[in-house]
């Protein structure tokens, strides 16, 4: 075992990767080092990156630079890059002269043996893939102690042509669904209020028999749980089982984030993507006829090879007719591996995304303000998370539908869920005050009744 040390992990990109963090921590905490926040008070620090578009990896590059300078000034200080571009790029890391080792998503449980290695002088590699390595085993150390990442499957089969995805992280392996159950479990009893079942393609979620509507109503009959959300799904594995298991538990947030990707069929189709524009209204006719007040949100790709204005055209009308409650637009990059990344013809010049991109994020602040504000006058249910990032003495949580609101309260009730009357929006944030009276639906908060 190498000698105790103070440990920092920066993450960067999806919450499979902040999972993966706490993987991490869990394994370099069972060696006896300790975790801390600020990278100048670290003897290992690590960067967990991101590579899904060329701005992410950009960025993560600079900031391997920049954390160079805690190696300067103190000699023995190891620096480290874990996560999606540490398996895109491998050795070619090391060419940054600064960094210590690199290890891939299949090899955070050879963390301490990396770093002995790295104390004998050596500069390590770990990128292999490893079919079976799930760190069903593993138990990961969590900051947040009310809402709680867990991670069902790893990779993705599905080779979207756009996605490195499968080459960074791998083909799809699930978790036995007991040793899901258990982590579930043991959140919960460390004090989970929520949990988010984690997995590029958590749909496609597969153990023997049991598939994922069976898991996730299996989740949500944890005793003391109190919301369970899962992202990401796939159109195509989206079935009428699974909407039927959200709606007949009410511990299954009302919240679902559904990536279309284009409003076109031609695109679609070039993106390799399986399904249909009409496929895909299907599923959400299905979720809306069980669910009438279920949320939405997508992720939209524009300036894909060949998009026309017309293609461009039918993304604006998808949003403005499902009127999702968020959507994340990229603008579409040429990623290393993937079949889109050799198409020469047909590019779209980055002053035309750029416009698309615009345009449907206009459109989408004007759909999510509505939303939101729809929502100023009803009662919600918080889970309080923290401390507010403004105003001394606030608290911030989230509703079932994951938008964030701002409350006065006393730092007790963190973790809680509290009926919360919406009072106002600012941006994207709602305001409220904690109802002194509990609804009607009490059962679904934590609240006793309050004076008043
Ligand atoms: N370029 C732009 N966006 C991408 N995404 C995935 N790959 C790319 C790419 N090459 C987006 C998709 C996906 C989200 C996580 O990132 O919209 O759903
Ligand atoms: Fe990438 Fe497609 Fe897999 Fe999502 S489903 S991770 S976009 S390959």
């Amino acid at each position: 075992m190498s000698h105790p040390r103070r440990y920092y992990i920066e993450t960067y990109g999806c919450q499979m990767n902040v999972a993966d963090a706490e993987l991490m921590s869990g394994v370099l905490r069972r060696e006896g080092h300790e975790r801390v926040d600020d990278a100048a008070l670290a003897d290992v620090v690590i960067v967990n990156t991101c590579a899904i578009r060329d701005h992410a990896e950009q960025r993560v590059i600079g900031r391997i630079g920049q954390l160079n300078r805690h190696k300067l000034a103190r000699a023995d200080v190891r620096l480290g890059v874990a996560g999606c571009v540490a398996k895109e790029l491998g050795r070619e890391l090391l060419e940054l002269a600064h960094v210590d080792f690199v290890v891939g998503p299949d090899g955070y449980r050879h963390l301490p043996e990396v770093l002995e290695r790295v104390d004998e002088g050596e500069r390590v590699v770990h990128d292999r893939f490893n079919r079976s390595e799930n760190y069903e085993d593993l138990e990961p150390y969590r900051i947040d102690r009310c809402a709680a990442w867990i991670t069902i499957m790893r990779g993705c089969d599905k080779f979207c042509s756009y996605c490195i995805v499968p080459f960074t992280r791998g083909r799809e392996k699930c978790r036995s669904p007991e040793s899901i159950l258990a982590e579930v479990r043991g959140a919960v009893d460390g004090g989970a209020k929520e949990v988010t079942l984690l997995g590029q393609n958590v749909n496609s979620y597969r153990s023997g028999e049991l598939d994922f509507p069976d898991l996730l109503a299996a989740v949500a009959r944890v005793e003391g749980l109190r919301r369970v959300r899962f992202t990401t799904s796939h159109p195509w594995d989206f079935s009428q089982r699974l909407v039927d298991v959200i709606a007949e538990h009410p511990v299954i947030c009302d919240h679902v984030h559904l990536p279309v990707q284009s409003g076109s069929d031609r695109i679609l189709a070039a993106m390799r993507r399986e399904h249909t524009i009409a496929w895909y209204r299907e599923r959400i006719a299905m979720l809306r006829e069980a669910i009438p007040e279920c949320a939405l949100s997508t992720d939209i790709i524009v300036g894909y090879p060949g998009e026309t204005e017309e293609d461009f055209q039918a993304t604006w009308d998808l949003m403005a007719e499902v009127r999702y409650n968020s959507a994340y637009v990229f603008i579409y990059s040429p990623r290393p591996h993937t079949p889109a990344a050799s198409i020469v013809e047909d590019q779209i010049p980055h002053a035309i995304a750029v416009d698309r991109l615009e345009r449907l994020n206009q459109l989408q602040r004007d759909i999510g303000t509505s939303y939101l504000l729809d929502k100023v006058g009803t009662t919600q249910g918080v889970l309080v998370q923290g401390a507010a990032r403004r105003g001394a003495g606030r608290l911030s949580g989230w509703t079932e539908q994951r938008e964030t609101v701002v409350i006065d309260g006393v730092a007790s009730l963190i973790g809680e869920i509290l009926p919360v009357r919406i009072t106002g929006l600012s941006g994207i944030t709602l305001h409220g005050e904690v109802e002194a009276r509990v609804p009607r639906r009490a059962a679904r908060f934590d609240l006793p009744v309050l004076a008043g």
